[in-house]
Parts: structure tokens; sequence; C-alpha cells
């Protein structure tokens, strides 16, 4: 197999391809939702590439847990505990999400997918790599690190911002089916995607929870692709409605 060296090298080189995925999207959108368009492939029904291209994180995480835990015996808490968190995430986001989400009439291009399915299989082995061999065992007192403890409240906030926010798009979604219009509530009053804002915020809790180059790489990724994403969604707002509100930032009450 690989050492750790050769393992943090093809992280790095994982990094420096999600430096080329932002510069591509500062100028690309990718085209689905709201910026869908033609000339990117056939295009599939959106719960159903929502599902398989979510699919890998937990596949791909569960087979490692059994082969860690059932195949060699292991059975070390923290490794537990961070499959936990990252399940809770990705089964609210492949199996949840998607249904609540009104996407039925929907579709993505195929392309589409495919990157995140690609994406999500290499992202998530790395990281279950990374927990379940690399860094493992965590000792269990590291559930009472200022990492962890830190991480850990940083991912549930997270994941309250992204969850609620995306809650106020559903309902808005219900409400008027064929057409977008101006979020007002939660922190959309502040910025325009504040369920991206809270995805960030959840992986940026993860990298420091594990305090690995896997985890804050993959909080990397993120923000490469969320980033370009919330700054063409604000310029979409304001193209689309003269009315919306100029203070309104991006991204980062306050900030940007
Ligand atoms: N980890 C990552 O890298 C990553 C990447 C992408 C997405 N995500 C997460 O996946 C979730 C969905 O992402 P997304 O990019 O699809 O989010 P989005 O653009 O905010 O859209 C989410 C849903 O809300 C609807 N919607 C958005 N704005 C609306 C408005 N003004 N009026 C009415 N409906 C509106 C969308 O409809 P339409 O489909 O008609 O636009 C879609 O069904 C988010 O929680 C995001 O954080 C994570």
């Amino acid at each position: 197999m690989f050492s750790e060296a050769q393992f943090n090298l093809f992280i790095l080189t994982w990094v420096a391809l999600a430096i080329v995925v932002f510069v591509i999207l500062m100028f690309i959108n990718a085209p689905y939702g709201r910026h869908l368009r033609d000339g990117w492939g056939i295009n599939i029904p959106a719960r159903l590439g929502w599902i398989a291209m979510e699919s890998p994180t937990i596949i791909v995480m569960t087979l490692y847990v059994y082969y860690y835990y059932f195949v060699l015996g292991r059975s070390e808490l923290v490794g537990a505990l961070f499959y936990l968190i990252w399940i809770t995430h990705y089964f609210h986001r492949t199996f949840v999400w998607p249904f609540r989400a009104q996407i039925s009439k929907k579709v993505m291009p195929i392309s589409i997918a495919l990157f995140a399915f690609f994406f999500n299989t290499i992202n998530t082995s790395i990281n279950a790599e990374s927990i379940f061999k690399v860094h493992a065992p965590y000792p269990a007192h590291w559930i009472t690190s200022p990492q962890f403890i830190c991480g850990a409240f940083l991912f549930i906030v997270g994941m309250y911002i992204n969850i609620s926010s995306d809650n106020i798009l559903i309902k808005m979604r219900k409400q008027s089916p064929d057409d977008y219009v101006i979020p007002k509530s939660g922190l959309y009053s502040w910025v325009s995607s504040p369920n991206y804002l809270g995805e960030i915020l959840e992986w940026i809790g993860w990298a420091i929870a594990t305090w690995s180059l896997a985890g804050f790489s993959f909080a990397f990724w993120v923000i490469a692709n969320l980033v370009p994403r919330a700054r063409s969604n604000h310029h979409w707002y304001l193209e689309k409605f003269e009315e919306y509100p100029k203070n309104r930032k991006k991204l980062i009450p306050g900030v940007w």
C-alpha cells in the first residue's frame, strides 16, 4: 500500500485541483438549479441525480467502517463518532433533502452528477482513510480536546444554519412552485446564500474536529465550490429583482 507521505502528497494534489476548480467556477457557473442551461450533456431527473451523486459518501464511508470495525475487529470510540457525524450530514443530504426539496419536476445535466459522484468518491475515501487508518486510533480523550469540542460545535451550528436556511427555500417553493421569490426570513435578511454559509461552517468544523489534512482539504473544496456559486447567486438575484435588498451580502453577514 502507500505511505503516509504519499497519502499526504495525494491530498495536496487534490487541493491543487480544488484551486483550479475554484478559478473555473469564478467564470463558469455549474449548470444546475437556477443556473441550468443546455450544452452539458443529457439531463436526468434532479432527484435521481442528487441521490446517485451523493450516495458514495454513505457507501464508501460505511464500507470502511465495516472493514475496520467488523473485519479487523477495531473498537475505538472516536472513529465511530466521526462516522456518526459524517452520516448524519450525508443521510440528510442523500435521502432526506432530495425528497423535501421541490425538485420532482427539475432536471440536472448528467455531467454535473458524474463530476459530483467522482468528487464524493475520492473525497470520502480520503477522509475515511484518514480517520480509520492514518490517524487511527484517535485516543479516547480526543473527544475532550479543544479541537474536537470546537469543531463538533461548529459542525452542529453549521448544520443548523444549512438545514434551517434550506427549509425557508422549501417553504417558499411550496407557496410559489414555478417562480423564484426573494427570501426574507432567517439569515436571508443578511446574506443571499446562508445555506452555503452553513455548509461551509460544517466542513470547517469537521476539519477542526478531525485535525487532519484530509479534513482541511474537504473544507477547502467546499469553499472552492460554494464561494463562486454564492457570488453567482447574489448577482443573479440583483439582476432578476430590481427591489432586491442592496445591503444584503453574498455569504458572510456584514462582510461579503
Ligand atoms: N458540499 C458542497 O460542496 C455542496 C455543493 C452544492 C450544494 N450543496 C448543498 O446542497 C443544498 C442545495 O444546494 P443548491 O445549490 O441546489 O441550493 P439553492 O440554489 O439554494 O437551491 C435549493 C433549492 O431551493 C430552491 N430555491 C433556491 N432559491 C429560491 C428562491 N429564491 N425562490 C424559490 N426557490 C428557491 C431551488 O430551486 P431550483 O432548483 O429551481 O433553483 C432548490 O430547489 C444546499 O444545502 C447546499 O449547501 C453542497
